[in-house]
């Protein structure tokens, strides 16, 4: 079977696929139980022809697929691929190159170091500061706190990557109340627990009270990581860095900051202000799958103290170079051997450009505000945030329409919404940043929306 006719053929599929994506409902028909009954339940003895398996492959699955890609789909932070970035991630597949040290592939390694020192400037973090690729905000907030864990114990006497924390003195992590749960979740894999946290009183946007958070500083004592947040999950709210970093440094606190999605804020001139002071943190995490828009799974993590990073993160083995032999990423991510997520990410960075990457954020801004004033003119539907970012945060009239308006929706297949919870309320949300939302599609949600909220 030619090379050329496989991969003519899925090419054409998946050109025919994202050409749809425009016009195809939204929400999957098929659940998974369904798709399930429809694929051999035990592994086939015998192989079946490559093209063969791709052709059932795309009759099998395209009705269970989320049309994510496409720009209705305001659910969770999910952003559409770009294409350049889908072609680069299908070369990325072709090259299929080991992104673990520069001898492993220097193609690679190259796109890292120019890719992560464009994302640094972009996003105005220190251009001396450690980056890495990792496969999502979750490992990125869990490298960025590995780093954060190693800097205070180390600063305590304690050598934590040798001895473990067995015996360590305790680590008090401040977060806000309204944290993303991946701080939880970074936590307890870094065996601190989520018990360490002492969470921090938060204001109606869900950003950390300056006050409370004094106070609470003045309370605790020994290691001390503080854990912020650029675009809350739910409002997309800013921590007031300026005001809270300063009073973290008094305390020799190391500060992270999970920019999951809204650290490219810092890259939009009209947006940049909600980001201030978050250079002035010692970590950072950002998604390349959100808002830069390239396929699953990327995100970056970054550090000011390139040794606290490399020592946290790095390994040795006799048959790979040593931390401080160069700029070796395995040293500084939790993967071992790794995909070149690179790739995709400095194809989209290059093809956009600053500008490009800038009127991409300022878009989905200004369609939030568009589909934030469109919902608030429905009667019985109130937006309950200050819509600063790209999410939009709804309340209906009786709570318990929540889940019968989305489900409406869905079911009708011209949008996807996702429902969440604010302020003790079932809220649903909307979330834009997908390169391809256009007003007519905002137009097209809150019709749908409000057909829902009046049958
Ligand atoms: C603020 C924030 N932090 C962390 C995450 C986790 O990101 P990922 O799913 O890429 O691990 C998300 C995902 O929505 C998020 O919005």
């Amino acid at each position: 079977m030619p090379l050329a006719d496989l991969l003519g053929d899925t090419a054409q599929a998946a050109i025919t696929y994202l050409d749809s994506a425009r016009k195809r409902r939204v929400d999957a028909v098929a659940t998974c139980a369904e798709i399930v009954r429809r694929l051999p339940e035990r592994l086939p003895e015998q192989g079946e022809a490559p093209r063969e398996v791709l052709h059932r492959m795309i009759d099998d699955f395209d009705d269970g697929l989320v049309t994510s890609t496409g720009g209705r789909f305001y659910g969770w932070v999910v952003g559409g691929s770009h294409p350049v970035a889908v072609a680069a991630d299908w070369l990325t597949s072709a090259w299929d190159q080991l992104a673990t040290m520069p001898d492993s592939s220097p193609a690679a390694a190259a796109a890292e170091r120019v890719s992560l020192s464009w994302l640094l400037d972009l996003l105005g973090l220190p251009s001396s500061a450690s980056a890495a690729f990792v496969t999502g905000a979750q490992m990125a907030n869990f490298t960025g706190l590995a780093a954060a864990r190693h800097a205070v114990l180390s600063a305590a006497g304690w050598d934590v990557e040798r001895d473990g924390l067995f015996g360590a003195p305790r680590i008090t992590v401040l977060a806000g109340r309204e944290r993303h749960i991946t701080i939880d979740g970074a936590l307890r894999y870094l065996g601190l627990g989520s018990g360490c946290v002492t969470p921090v009183d938060v204001d109606d946007q869900g950003r950390v009270e300056p006050d409370a958070f004094a106070s609470l500083l003045a309370q605790v004592d020994g290691p001390l990581i503080v854990c912020l947040g650029a675009g809350n999950v739910n409002t997309g709210a800013f921590d007031p860095f300026t005001e809270l970093i300063p009073l973290a440094r008094q305390r020799d606190a190391w500060v992270h900051i999970d920019g999951a999605f809204g650290l490219w804020a810092a890259a939009s001139p009209m947006c940049r202000e909600l980001t201030r002071g978050a250079e002035l943190a010692d970590s950072w995490a950002v998604d390349l799958h959100k808002w830069l828009n390239v396929p699953y799974d990327s995100a970056v993590v970054a550090v000011r103290d390139r040794q606290a990073h490399a020592a946290a993160l790095g390994v040795v083995a006799n048959y790979v170079a040593s931390p401080g032999d160069d700029v070796v990423q395995f040293h500084l991510a939790p993967e071992f051997s790794r995909r070149a997520r690179a790739f995709p990410a400095y194809a989209t960075l290059r093809s956009l450009g600053r500008t490009g990457v800038a009127a991409l954020v300022d878009r989905c801004c200004a369609l939030a505000r568009e589909a934030a004033a469109l919902l608030d003119d429905i009667p019985g539907v109130t937006v309950c945030n200050d819509v600063v970012l790209n999410q939009v945060l709804v309340r209906f009239a009786d709570p318990e329409a929540t889940a019968r308006i989305l489900a409406a929706v869905r079911a009708g297949g011209e949008a996807f919404l996702t429902a969440s919870a604010w302020q003790g309320q079932p809220v649903m949300r909307v979330a834009v940043s997908n390169w391809q939302t256009t007003s007519e599609d905002i137009a097209r949600m809150a019709a749908a929306v409000r057909q829902a909220v009046q049958t």
